[in-house]
């Protein structure tokens, strides 16, 4: 049996021998950060995607991740670490939902959220991430706009750039949205000094409580940079972990010990040993049509953002 020091040690040797690119999603465990290439939030990965030279890419995160890779490096071949990791919130509409809409109000453009299927994306007019969507929306040429499918999150937006006109739809992530304001309060009655850092993906009143709301690099970065000492920390809880790992000076508490992702949660070490042996993970495939027109969407994202 390997140690986790030995297996990873492993994972670096192969990944160097065979021209492997490890990109990891900020909610991954810790033992699989560091072996990573690249760690970050979503929109942070694509952009790594577009550049990596290495002819293969594992991404450790969910489906839609891989298949943001795949678009963006057709060329490449592309792992999706666990092929059970999906996104729940990536299912909640598809692209015969947006075209109906798309009918009914010929007026609107339509952005989407990057938690989406590569198809539902081929119908949309620009993508977005949590740290880009504000900018994104700004630059979009159109005044009219839907925002799918979090609503959480395109609120959080609509309410920064009142110039826009939004159109939300009922979706969100089932994990942020189970933190209540009571949770805070509850936190935030221990630890009365913590300052809140929350994900925009969380209810609006959650949000309202919040000294900062961004992305997980965003939230990452705020805690960093900040003279405090104490964070209550409102998205998924390995953030909590990994901001206790690189600040230990400071102390950082969870909303609620439910805020877990247990499909950011599949992949394990060994799922990525399986994958640069060629055991495991999922070989992403999408055919021409799809990507192509998918491409555009996550194209106007990457050069509005
Ligand atoms: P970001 O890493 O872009 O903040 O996204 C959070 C998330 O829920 C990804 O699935
Ligand atoms: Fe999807 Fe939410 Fe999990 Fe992110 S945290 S992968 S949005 S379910």
């Amino acid at each position: 049996m390997l140690t986790t020091r030995e297996l990873q040690d492993e994972i670096i040797r192969l990944k160097k021998e065979k021209d492997v690119c490890i990109l990891v999603h900020a909610y991954q465990s810790h033992d699989i950060w560091e072996v990573a290439d690249y760690v970050g939030d979503s929109y942070g990965l694509s952009v790594k995607a577009a550049e990596s030279t290495a002819s293969t890419v594992i991404m450790c995160g969910v489906r839609f991740m891989a298949e943001t890779v795949k678009i963006l490096s057709p060329d490449k071949k592309v792992i999706l670490s666990n092929s059970q990791a999906e996104c729940p919130m990536a299912d909640q509409m598809d692209a015969e939902m947006i075209s109906q809409m798309k009918v009914k109000l010929p007026d609107y453009a339509v952005a989407c959220y990057i938690n989406t299927s590569s198809e539902l994306k081929t119908v949309c007019d620009a993508c977005v991430t949590s740290s880009s969507a504000v900018k994104i929306i700004k630059n979009m040429d159109a005044k009219n706009i839907i925002f799918v499918p979090d609503c959480n999150l395109g609120e959080w937006v609509a309410n920064q750039v009142p110039e826009k006109n939004i159109k939300l739809v009922n979706g969100g992530c089932p994990t942020h949205v189970r933190l209540s304001p009571k949770d805070v309060e509850a936190v935030k009655a221990l630890h009365p000094n913590a300052k809140v850092a929350v994900h925009p993906e969380c209810r609006p009143e959650v949000a309202a409580l919040a000294d900062y709301v961004g992305s997980t690099t965003g939230i990452m970065d705020y805690c960093r940079n900040s003279e405090d000492k104490e964070f209550i920390i409102g998205t998924e809880n390995s953030i909590v972990q990994h901001l206790q790992f690189e600040c230990t000076d400071k102390n950082f508490y969870p909303v609620s010990r439910d805020c877990v992702c247990h499909n950011m949660k599949l992949t394990t070490l060994p799922d990525v040993y399986q994958c640069l042996l060629g055991t495991g993970g999922e070989v992403i495939d999408l055919d021409d049509d799809t990507r192509i027109k998918a491409k555009a969407c996550i194209d106007t994202m990457l050069s509005l953002g």
